[in-house]
């Protein structure tokens, strides 16, 4: 018997577990109801009296080695996520976490920048009519420029479409709102155009609408002026070119100084110093009229760009599809306070 005892407690003495399996079948050994230990104290009991003593005390020595080597390795194997769960004041585990997509930080940006100087936001439906996206914007039909933005119809019914900029939101708002207005409508818009490295049938936009008493050329180049500093920083210059567009008079189209070579020209600006960001102009006063504004009484501007565009230009992003792909490797490249 003391021998038995002494070659279990060698090997228990000796053993090191390798896995939670490995651990349990140990246990399952040596102290389940049919283990070696049991065994043993079967035994004990036929044991002559003069014996007994030291039996029972190498007995009681090996029982509580075994019991010693499960407490020794008891939380070897418990894994991370066991252990998480068990300490509740353990911080969580981050490494999942996800970052927003740069069209949405760039358009929370935008929409911050005008939200600071008094702009609220408007939103409303991507499925359009013909008044509210074409002809209440002074483009009526068999207006040539119409084919400045291919539209896409729904059902074959010429009106309904898929607006093809937000300034139908624009003319939704001025029918339900009086001046003074100052509301800027972000939003997806749809064009039927070929798909490249410039251009995509859905993209997004972000137009800003002030009518007021008294709003002039100044206040909208002031307004841009501003935008552009916040957005690209402090040392972004601004330049207006004439330009046309059915719903203002005079329009004009934006360029910002090009940030990457300081306006002294490279491969980004064509070597011009600038890069075209949107399009702006005073509200033509039909439009106005359109939507039961006096234009007499009231003036305002209004401007409108694409998101898309300036996320290229902050980004430096050239191919406007990346964004459009969710290959994560791209995306995680972006985060945002905002
Ligand atoms: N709606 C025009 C576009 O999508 C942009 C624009 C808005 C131009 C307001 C002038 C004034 O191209």
């Amino acid at each position: 018997m003391l021998k038995k005892i002494s070659n279990l407690l060698s090997e228990v003495n000796n053993f090191k577990p390798n896995s939670k399996e490995n651990l349990d079948n140990f246990r399952i050994k040596y102290l389940s109801k049919s283990g070696e230990l049991n065994k043993l104290f079967v035994l004990f009991k036929d044991i002559p009296g003069n014996e007994k003593k030291l039996c029972g005390k190498e007995l009681n020595n090996l029982k509580n080695t075994i019991n010693l080597k499960l407490e020794e390795f008891k939380n070897s194997f418990i894994s991370k996520q066991q252990v998480a769960t068990n300490d509740l004041s353990k911080p969580i585990i981050l490494n999942n976490l996800g970052s927003r997509h740069p069209l949405s930080i760039v358009k929370n940006e935008i929409v911050d920048i005008f939200n600071r100087v008094g702009f609220n936001i408007s939103e409303g439906p991507e499925i359009e009519d013909d008044w509210h996206n074409f002809s209440a914007l002074n483009l009526p039909e068999e207006h040539p420029a119409r084919d400045m933005q291919d539209t896409f119809f729904i059902q074959s019914d010429p009106d309904v479409l898929l607006r093809t900029h937000t300034s139908s939101v624009q003319v939704r708002y001025m029918e339900k709102n009086t001046p003074p207005i100052r509301t800027i409508s972000p939003g997806r818009v749809y064009r039927n155009e070929a798909i490249s490295s410039r251009a995509h049938c859905i993209f997004h936009q972000v137009e800003g609408l002030y009518i007021d008493k008294d709003v002039s050329f100044a206040d909208l180049k002031q307004m841009l002026l501003y935008f552009a500093k916040e957005m690209f920083g402090e040392k972004t210059k601004i330049r207006l070119r004439p330009s046309y567009f059915p719903f203002t008079e005079p329009s004009a189209e934006v360029d910002v100084s090009c940030n990457i070579c300081s306006s002294k020209g490279c491969g980004v600006c064509k070597y011009t110093g600038y890069l075209e960001i949107l399009g702006c102009g005073m509200v033509d006063p039909n439009v106005l009229e359109n939507c039961g504004i006096d234009s007499k009484k009231y003036t305002g501007y209004a401007f409108g760009m694409g998101i898309e565009r300036i996320a290229m230009l902050k980004y430096q992003v050239n191919d406007l599809r990346l964004f459009y792909e969710n290959d994560v490797r791209f995306l995680k490249q972006f985060s945002s306070a905002i």
